[in-house]
């Protein structure tokens, strides 16, 4: 099988052999002289002692340790395979002075110099062998990196450099290598990330990595249609599932990082043989069909975390020879396809959960408390069939108003099955370090300024993973009491944790088209986005469609801010109580102080956030927070703004989105200082008419009669102008938010110089050193 050897040896005998019986012809006197250097250069290794004086070397019975074949006078193939493990070549040897004698044979087509003893750098010279189509230095001590000149090997197609000591990157130039049909590289010490020209070596077959230390997630190989063999065994890719194209035979992924979810489009690999993804961090659920995928022998998906249920009537396929499922997550009962068997069959199911006598699985108490963390099927429903799990699970989902409750969730948990974690930690506490695991990768151009800028004071727990049974519980099973509207893609709930606390939790429905990396950039995103003036995320759960990896659901779990909008504080009809000039002031120094951590305090910045008084927050402490920002996720068109949003070369666009954040901070700030109602553009220009109009004196006064006579003057001027300033015309002549920042913090200094006679219902807020600019 092509998974496990190649049998490149033995072809390519065959095929010398037939060459070499075809077309041997008398060897010209200088390439025979060129053949006798390279033996001395080689230390007259064993594989060459039939070499002699005497020797035609295009009659030569071809073996498997030499072999030279002649084509038109010329030599096109030597084969010299020295005795394992031979020990490197003397210090005198010269890679250089051997490769200036290999270019003395022009014709060179196939050149196999293995377990030799040859040591060196690789040459970047190795370019005049220009010919080569097949070229297999393994098990050598070839150090040093792979030179860029490979690139200008033009006619190679099998490049084997198995066994050596190379180190560093796969050059980029190897995409060059157009008719490139077997890149095999294993046992080396390269590292870092794959080269994305991966990609265009569209005549690759076989990509052999293995026992490197290669990182980071395999470039998009789907475009390579007649790839057979990955093998990226042993070295520290991930997190991501490579993506392959269809034509897949072979795919050995273990012993790395991934830590994804087994695409769906495994299941379309009809000739799929060997699959191992073992110890790895996969996630997500088990895909039954796999064991019956058309072409499937060998199926190893030990050491991982997938999680799902088996039923006894899976079927599988009979060719399949070897199954591995041991240590993971999964439930239900073995399918007994793989017990009844008469082929010599080996199955490995221990340290799972499923309902076996034997002993062998993880221990119930384990099964109850870790496993249903990760969102496994409650107890009742384990034992049905899974038609009927679907029926009752779209049963459940209707009555309970579109969500629903009863399906396959994932808490994406790194360290999961850590042995000390298993014995004595909570589920909660497991779930806790889970944001770690979004890492860096996913959102690497994200630096975050000055430390300051970063968090303020917050009072927030860390970001984490939540259960899908945790949010159950939070909200009752999500019962319409704790309803509180739609949002954009769905519906917002409250609730409240175990601990006490209160939450909202938007609950978003996904479309399958979304990739699972997608949301994990955007989740990212939100987990960063932390700061005391924005209404921030605590954190996520992830609901998984039965059949596939994908995410149906993703609910969005927010701090309950309690106090209501801005509005109902300075212009609701209604309202009990009204801020006092200022805690007004200090409402907009607050919406400011957020606004500004959303253009500077995260690269790239988020601008365009369409801000409304109605989406501003106030806390028990009456702090402002910002409830709806441009995120994404959260916004109507999720998948098309992808790129609206992260915009390339947002330097300009940074400028002029930040000023129209700045016109809806004034429109806002008209709303505080008339304290009327601003629904409309025309009520924008109305008022803002009128305040000029009355702050010099020549029109009815429009400041809120609730503040008129306990503002100082200098004050209220200064936040009029302001105000003026933020919605001009003109986008030019609108303040920064930092110009924005300085003109509060003097508006609330003024008014703190201004002994006023207040006479406030509420206490006033923190004293004005607040408003320093973090
Ligand atoms: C082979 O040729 C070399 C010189 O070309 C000579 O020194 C050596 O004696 C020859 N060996 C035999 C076995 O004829
Ligand atoms: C063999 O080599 C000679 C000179 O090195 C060259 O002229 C000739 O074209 C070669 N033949 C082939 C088939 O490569
Ligand atoms: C390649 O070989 C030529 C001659 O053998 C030598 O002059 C040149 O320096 C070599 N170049 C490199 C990059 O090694
Ligand atoms: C791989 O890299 C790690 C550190 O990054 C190092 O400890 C290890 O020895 C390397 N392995 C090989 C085979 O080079
Ligand atoms: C790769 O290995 C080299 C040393 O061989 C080291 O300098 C370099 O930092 C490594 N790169 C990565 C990405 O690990």
């Amino acid at each position: 099988m092509m998974g496990k050897e190649l049998g490149l040896e033995k072809l390519l005998v065959l095929f010398l052999v037939l060459i070499s019986v075809r077309y041997s012809e008398e060897l010209q006197s200088s390439q025979v002289k060129t053949l006798k250097r390279i033996q001395h250069l080689l230390n007259y290794p064993t594989a060459l002692n039939s070499w002699s004086n005497e020797t035609d070397f295009c009659k030569m019975e071809p073996s498997l340790s030499v072999t030279v074949v002649c084509y038109d006078e010329n030599i096109t193939q030597l084969h010299i395979i020295g005795r394992k493990g031979t020990s490197p070549l003397p210090r005198k040897f010269s890679i250089r002075s051997f490769l200036n004698a290999l270019a003395k044979l022009p014709s060179l087509k196939v050149l196999r110099l293995v377990s030799l003893g040859l040591w060196g750098p690789l040459p970047g010279n190795v370019s005049r062998l220009a010919a080569l189509e097949i070229l297999d230095l393994s098990s050598n001590y070839f150090h040093s990196s792979i030179p860029q000149t490979v690139s200008s090997l033009t006619h190679l197609q099998t490049l084997v450099l198995d066994g050596n000591r190379l180190a560093g990157r796969i050059p980029d130039g190897v995409g060059s290598l157009s008719a490139l049909a077997v890149l095999s590289v294993k046992s080396n010490m390269l590292n870092g990330s794959l080269p994305d020209t991966l990609r265009d070596l569209k005549n690759l077959r076989v990509l052999s990595l293995s026992r490197n230390n290669f990182s980071g997630d395999v470039p998009d190989l789907s475009s390579l249609q007649n790839l057979q063999v990955l093998e990226l065994e042993d070295n520290s890719f991930g997190p991501k599932f490579p993506q392959i194209g269809s034509k897949i035979e072979s795919i050995a992924l273990s012993n790395n990082k991934f830590s994804a979810s087994i695409p769906e489009k495994v299941q379309s690999y009809y000739q799929l043989e060997h699959f191992d993804i073992s110890s790895n961090n996969f996630v997500g659920p088990f895909p039954p069909s796999l064991l019956s995928l058309s072409s499937i022998t060998y199926l190893n998906v030990a050491g991982n975390k997938l999680t799902g249920m088996l039923f006894e009537d899976n079927p599988c396929n009979t060719a399949l020879d070897f199954v591995d499922l041991s240590t993971n997550l999964l439930t239900g009962t073995l399918p007994s396809c793989l017990l009844s068997s008469s082929r010599n069959r080996i199955v490995h199911f221990s340290n799972n959960c499923l309902a076996t006598e034997d002993g062998s699985q993880h221990p119930l108490s384990f099964c109850r408390n870790e496993a249903l963390a990760v969102g496994v099927l409650p107890h009742h429903q384990r034992h049905k069939p899974a038609s009927k799990v679907v029926l009752a699970l779209i049963i459940c989902g209707s009555i309970t108003g579109g969500v629903i409750l009863v399906c396959l969730t994932i808490l994406i948990v790194k360290s999961f099955l850590a042995k000390k974690a298993a014995k004595n930690t909570t589920t909660r506490s497991i779930s806790d370090d889970a944001s770690s695991l979004y890492t860096n990768k996913l959102f690497t151009d994200a630096r975050y300024i000055a430390q300051a800028m970063k968090l303020g004071a917050l009072n927030l727990p860390s970001y984490r993973t939540f259960s899908l049974d945790e949010l159950e519980e939070a909200t009752n099973n999500f019962d319409t009491t704790n309803f509180m509207g739609e949002i954009p893609n769905g519906q917002m709930y409250r609730g409240q944790l175990r601990d006490g606390s209160y939450v909202t939790i938007r609950c978003l429905i996904m479309k399958r088209s979304n990739s699972h990396q997608n949301f994990m950039h955007h989740i990212e995103l939100i987990s960063k986005l932390r700061h005391q003036h924005l209404v921030s995320a605590l954190g996520h759960c992830f609901q998984f469609y039965l059949d596939d990896s994908s995410v149906s659901r993703i609910f969005l779990v927010f701090e309950y801010v309690p106090n209501g909008t801005l509005r109902r504080w300075i212009s609701d009809k209604h309202a009990r109580r009204k801020l006092t000039w200022i805690q007004r002031i200090e409402s907009a120094t607050g919406v400011a102080k957020g606004l500004h951590f959303l253009h500077n305090g995260i690269v790239p910045g988020i601008f365009s956030n369409n801000l409304k008084i109605t989406n501003i927050l106030l806390d028990q402490n009456l702090v402002a927070k910002i409830n709806s920002y441009n995120s994404p996720i959260l916004s109507e068109n999720f998948g098309k703004e992808y790129r609206q949003t992260f915009p390339v070369g947002y330097n300009q666009r940074e400028k002029y989105e930040e000023k129209l954040d700045v016109y809806d901070f004034g429109v806002i700030l008209l709303e505080i200082i008339t304290g009327r109602q601003i629904n409309t553009r025309n009520d924008i220009l109305i008022l803002q008419n009128q305040l000029q109009a009355s702050i010099t004196g020549k029109g009815a006064n429009v400041v809120d009669v609730a503040i008129r006579s306990s503002c100082s003057g200098e004050s209220l001027r200064t936040m009029v102008e302001m105000c003026c300033r933020c919605l001009h015309e003109d986008l030019v002549n609108r303040p920064s938010m930092e110009d924005v920042l300085w003109n509060l913090q003097f508006a609330a200094q003024v008014q703190d110089d201004y002994h006023s006679t207040d006479g406030s219902p509420i206490s006033p807020l923190q004293p004005s050193s607040q408003l320093i600019i973090r």
